[in-house]
């Protein structure tokens, strides 16, 4: 450069010449201190994202960066498997299942937190999770690339809930064609309630609400869930296919259906053929689990290890965080939250740790959200 300047009419003075190299070198150092600033933000962004206790936890980095990369609408949920019809994926009888009712397609964090949980705690059997909102048609696959949280996981399956089809072969069908939606109080519920049977009836496996968090599996088939000594649950309950525990459940539905009864057909209608068929309900002395006939009464601890009236304990800080123990899942009582708490990350509340500890992707979603917004 300073060559040419040579060939101007007349010979610039060293010190001009320097003087512009001097320029140029502080240009070039500003140049410089803005790229490694610029390095500095980026590295900086990255690294809070990460939850602080996580930052080197391998269990989380894997999540985080492939899906900052790409765009949401491009992620695939089990690409392979898409088009592929519930009974392909669900024909060894081990499925997990889940059922949103309602047409949202987005779902809360604590249903991500509960599949995502599952995915886990079960890699080697398939999560199903019948969505109603899902199209009809098969251009809706594309649907699936909207819930990113679950995309990290290759057993997570979303299927449209088509309630004539899941009530097909059954005793809910004929109930199904008489009964008038428009007429109904709690149509998301006792179509919850009636899916639940009929799926685990077909194909056999665990149904789990969606606000269930997996924290260990549960090794029982054929298990229904009490809640306390003398209430019996259907936010979780197994058989194998054809079981008569949910072919019995099914008959009794139809037969006594209250539609003006909220859980006359969920909890309600369990102990009535528990009581029935099954066995005398006694109730639990201790921690044990009770046989009654060919299902098992899992203790309260299993799964409602903080009873529905202490719900909101899972919002307080605790000091330090003891894994339930003896649980296989947690019941997190959405039904009594109804949305009014959230789970904080960094609060160190109880449900912060739990989705921590069981569903780290939708934690770090959460946190970045967080993060986005303030
Ligand atoms: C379970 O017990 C019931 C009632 O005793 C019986 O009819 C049914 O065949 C049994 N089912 C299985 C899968 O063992
Ligand atoms: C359903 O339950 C309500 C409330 O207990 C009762 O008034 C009504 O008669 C019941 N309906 C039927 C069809 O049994």
């Amino acid at each position: 450069m300073v060559i040419k300047f040579t060939e101007g009419p007349s010979i610039r003075k060293p010190t001009d010449s320097s003087s512009y190299n001097s320029i140029m070198k502080a240009v070039l150092r500003l140049i410089l201190i803005f790229f490694i600033l610029v390095c500095f933000g980026l590295f900086y962004k990255i690294h809070m994202t990460l939850p602080l206790n996580h930052q080197n936890d391998p269990a989380i980095k894997p999540f985080l960066f492939p899906n900052i990369k790409v765009p949401a609408n491009e992620i695939p949920i089990n690409e392979a498997t898409n088009n592929l019809r519930p009974e392909e994926i669900l024909h060894q009888g081990n499925g997990i299942f889940f059922v949103e009712t309602t047409d949202r397609m987005e779902p809360p964090y604590v249903t991500l937190c509960a599949v995502e949980s599952a995915a886990r705690i079960y890699p080697n059997r398939p999560i199903a999770f019948f969505m109603k909102g899902l199209p009809e048609d098969r251009d809706g696959d594309k649907a699936k690339y909207r819930i990113r949280t679950l995309s990290s996981y290759d057993n997570i399956y979303l299927f449209p809930l088509r309630l004539e089809e899941v009530f097909y072969d059954t005793p809910l069908l004929s109930w199904y064609r008489k009964v008038k939606p428009e007429h109904e109080s709690y149509w998301t519920d006792v179509t919850s309630d009636a899916s639940r049977l009929a799926l685990i009836w077909k194909y056999g496996g665990i149904y789990m609400d969606n606000d269930i968090i997996s924290v260990r599996p549960v090794p029982l088939k054929n298990f229904v869930a009490a809640e306390s000594n003398d209430v019996y649950s259907n936010s979780i309950f197994g058989c194998v296919p054809h079981h008569m525990f949910s072919w019995r459940s099914m008959e009794d539905f139809v037969q006594n259906y209250n539609g003006s009864i909220l859980g006359h057909q969920g909890p309600a209608l369990f102990a009535r053929i528990l009581k029935k068929v099954f066995c005398v309900l006694r109730g639990f002395k201790y921690t044990e689990d009770v046989r009654c006939g060919n299902m098992t009464l899992t203790n309260p601890d299993r799964f409602y290890p903080i009873p529905e009236s202490s719900w909101k304990k899972y919002y307080e800080v605790v000091d330090q965080f003891r894994p339930f123990s003896s649980s296989y899942a947690v019941h997190l009582f959405e039904n009594s939250n109804q949305g009014k708490y959230n789970m904080v990350p960094g609060s160190k509340t109880l449900v912060d740790r739990l989705y921590e500890q069981y569903c780290p992707y939708t934690y770090v979603t959460v946190l970045m959200k967080d993060r986005s917004s303030h």
